[in-house]
């Protein structure tokens, strides 16, 4: 069983999410208390997709969060770096082009896409503004970035308590539903390490994203963040 640490070697990132493929998907809903279902509607308001789109779903995983851009009818391509969550998706969603790809190193041409996102990958990345600079290059002008990453709760209390529940609850409900407890131990110490609203919205303006906006969802524990490239 493989967790990565801090510095997030991508070999023990993506080895992390090899061993967690197989129940990702459960873990997840049951984790979030079903929450991620809303998260992953908002993204998909936020996207926007449709017919004659092109959508980059950069760290897609199991392509789970590619479905709701798919059914717009928009072209969608599902990107990750873990060929155990990419063989998954491939099992699950046979019709989607599945890409093996670094999100620091994308294998796309520039001006290639209307809309780039990243749902729960960039804080896995290991180098954050290469990541953002790649998902700007591979945009056509005009064409937009949404982040959906979990954040900082903005009410104060309810910080305390779910730094809280991250920390003491998650690894023991985690030791029950999934394949690789270790790796929520991980999840756990990266979201507190992970910069707020506003720290992200400035990495996105360094990496050349304008009109950089957010929106808080379930309080900020989870953040969306929107830019344009111009
Ligand atoms: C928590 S999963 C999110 C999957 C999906 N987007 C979702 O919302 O369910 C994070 C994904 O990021 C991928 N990832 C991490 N670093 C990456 C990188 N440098 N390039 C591509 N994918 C990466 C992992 O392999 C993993 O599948």
């Amino acid at each position: 069983m493989t967790r990565a640490s801090l510095d997030k070697q991508p070999h023990e990132v993506a080895s992390m999410f090899d061993d967690v493929a197989a129940n990702y998907d459960l873990t997840n809903t049951v984790l979030s208390l079903g929450q991620d279902r809303f998260w992953r509607k908002e993204v998909a308001k936020a996207v926007d997709a449709g017919p004659g789109k092109r959508i980059l779903d950069l760290a897609a995983g199991t392509a789970t969060s590619s479905l709701p851009f798919a059914a717009t009818g928009a072209y969608v391509v599902p990107c990750d770096f873990s060929v155990g969550m990419l063989r998954e998706g491939k099992r699950k969603h046979p019709h989607l082009p599945l890409t093996a790809g670094d999100a620091t190193k994308l294998p796309f041409h520039d001006k290639s896409f209307d809309v780039v996102t990243i749902s729960f990958g960039l804080r896995n990345v290991v180098d954050t503004d290469a990541a953002l600079r790649e998902m700007f290059r591979v945009t056509k002008k005009g064409g937009r970035i949404v982040i959906c990453e979990f954040s900082q709760p903005t009410w104060a209390p309810f910080r305390t308590v779910y730094t809280e529940y991250l920390m003491r609850a998650l690894p023991p409900v985690a030791t029950a539903v999934s394949s690789n407890p270790e790796a929520y131990v991980y999840l756990a110490e990266s979201i507190r390490a992970w910069p707020d609203q506003r720290g992200l919205a400035t990495r996105l303006q360094g990496a050349g994203w304008s009109q950089v906006a957010w929106r808080n969802l379930s309080g900020g524990i989870v953040a969306l963040h929107r830019g344009v490239r111009v």
